[in-house]
């Protein structure tokens, strides 16, 4: 296993990834994590992350020097290189001249990391790379015992080797995609420098899930809320497939989500795989709750907290129970990590349903907790869940009560749900769905004019909203055919009595967020 030191890149998350995309299983540590710590988790190499510090100051955050005595390999990425090169003994200096984006790199010497990895050959018989760079600093100097292993116009030194001790530096970005041979860059590294061997797979995480969870939870009964989203589905099946019976899921339908979806996730998990669900029509417990609030985080916090007092409800009358799953996936991990050093700002409340029932006296079972998002989708199919499901969109955990501006009733939600599920089946009808990131309908509670054949139509206005985005942190609007467009909009006025008008949204985020509240 690899762990990798961050130091704040925005692509630490990504070479994680990477690393296990390549069937290793790989940890993110903070940089300022202890020797113990590291001894403890007893990897096979380290990589050193980047990160937007410079290590030419010195109250910028350097590597435990444990790392360089814990005797494996250590591949150091951007500023992972520099603060190596320096922690060693070598120069970084500042430098003018930055570099943002692609480049070409020449492999210089023989290096067991680079050997016969190229996209090109030059005249002289170097091997080329092109690679993704983003750096200010550079390395100026050599620590002792290293050597060059690859040089570009902007950094003469770009990469650099001590194969005695199998430490090696990059000042481009193996993990991203721009540099083509990236993902062989760290097989090399992780297989054949570190000798990892590739048994991460969706099968062996699926076996060990199993074991682990049996090894826990023993005879015990295991509750779960679940939503129908990707996560808690796959929680599910897993939890299922370990313990059978034992486990018993909460499924609250709030009256907030898309249409029909209540029977869908009854039929796929009660009929069609056997499992226990206990389904709660809290339709009306929602709407007279959010009556005459218009508020969007009074909204949010209203629903979220609804769900935790019907969960607890529900958990109470299972007194057998002693587990709470959760479909916590690491992401989440990484990101209350961050939330607690104050890194992470709060835009909107994100209350997941699912969320945990606080002062609930249960003990908690998260098997996906050490997972990421693409790995979970792997697991879901593999545990024999549909790929439509796997590869749903996300849905917001206040569901329509955020889609629906102000106050939330009944009757919107209705036609809500209507026009959504046309602007969805139209979707999937003409091979745009998987284009965009998410796709759905807003209801605007205001009235506009209408003619209909020979009557005159005073009725409500729907949104369009898709977007495309890799993050959800930034997204640009999708620049959907106006053939499906009109087609979308005239299904939907013709078929949904109480809409006679239908927009496209057409802001990116920043500055408009994906949802409208
Ligand atoms: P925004 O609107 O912040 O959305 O650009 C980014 C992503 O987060 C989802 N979202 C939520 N998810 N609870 C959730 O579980 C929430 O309150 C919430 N608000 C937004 C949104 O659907 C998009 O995918």
């Amino acid at each position: 296993k690899i762990l990798i030191l961050d130091f704040g890149s925005q692509y630490t998350q990504l070479i994680a990834r990477r690393i296990r995309e390549i069937g290793v299983y790989s940890e993110i540590f903070s940089c300022e994590c202890s020797a113990d710590e590291i001894k403890q988790f007893a990897p096979n190499g380290i990589i050193l992350s980047g990160g937007p510090e410079t290590v030419t100051s010195g109250d910028t955050p350097r590597a435990p020097q444990y790392v360089f005595e814990a005797g494996v390999p250590v591949l150091g990425i951007c500023y992972g290189l520099q603060t190596m090169t320096e922690q060693l003994g070598g120069t970084v200096e500042s430098s003018s001249h930055r570099e943002f984006g692609y480049a070409q790199i020449r492999a210089r010497g023989h290096s067991k990391l680079l050997l016969d990895i190229e996209d090109h050959v030059s005249p002289e018989g170097y091997g080329l790379l092109d690679v993704w760079m983003s750096h200010g600093d550079r390395v100026t100097q050599l620590p002792e015992g290293f050597k060059l292993i690859a040089s570009s116009d902007g950094a003469p030194i770009a990469g650099i080797a001590n194969e005695d001790k199998d430490f090696y530096g990059l000042q481009f970005h193996p993990e991203v995609t721009h540099t083509k041979q990236g993902g062989r860059i760290l097989a090399r590294f992780v297989l054949e420098i570190c000798g990892c061997e590739a048994l991460w797979t969706a099968d062996n995480i699926i076996e060990d899930s199993i074991e682990s969870v049996r090894a826990k939870v023993g005879r015990d009964q295991v509750i779960l809320g679940l939503s129908g989203g990707v996560d808690s589905s796959v929680v599910a099946a897993l939890l299922h497939k370990a313990i059978g019976d034992q486990l018993t899921c909460v499924f609250v339908d709030t009256g907030l989500l898309r249409l029909n979806e209540g029977d869908q996730v009854m039929a796929m998990f009660a009929e069609h795989m056997g499992i226990k669900v206990i389904r709660v029509d809290a339709e009306p417990r929602y709407m007279a709750a959010l009556a005459g609030v218009t508020d969007p985080e009074q909204k949010r916090k209203i629903i979220g907290n609804l769900f935790v007092e019907i969960f607890d409800e529900e958990a109470a009358k299972l007194t057998d129970a002693l587990w709470l799953a959760q479909g916590t996936i690491y992401p989440d991990v990484i990101e209350s990590a961050g939330a607690k050093s104050g890194k992470a700002h709060l835009i909107k409340s994100h209350h997941n349903v699912g969320g945990l029932p606080e002062n609930m006296k249960l003990k908690l079972v998260e098997p996906l907790r050490e997972l990421f998002k693409d790995e979970v989708r792997k697991l879901g199919l593999e545990l024999g869940l549909p790929a439509d499901m796997i590869h749903r969109h996300p849905f917001p955990g206040p569901g329509l009560g955020v889609r629906i501006l102000g106050e939330v009733k009944k009757d919107y939600a209705d036609l809500l749900r209507q026009a959504d599920a046309i602007f969805i089946e139209e979707l999937y009808r003409h091979d745009l769905y998987s284009k965009v990131s998410q796709a759905f309908a807003v209801f605007l509670p205001v009235k506009s004019v209408g003619v209909m054949g020979d009557g005159r139509r005073y009725d409500y206005v729907v949104a369009l909203r898709a977007v495309e985005t890799i993050d959800f942190m930034t997204a640009r609007w999708a620049h959907l055919p106006y053939d499906f467009l009109d087609l979308v909009s005239r299904r939907i006025i013709n078929e949904v009595s109480g809409i006679s008008r239908v927009t496209y949204d057409i802001s990116g985020k920043p500055p408009a967020t994906i949802e409208w509240e």
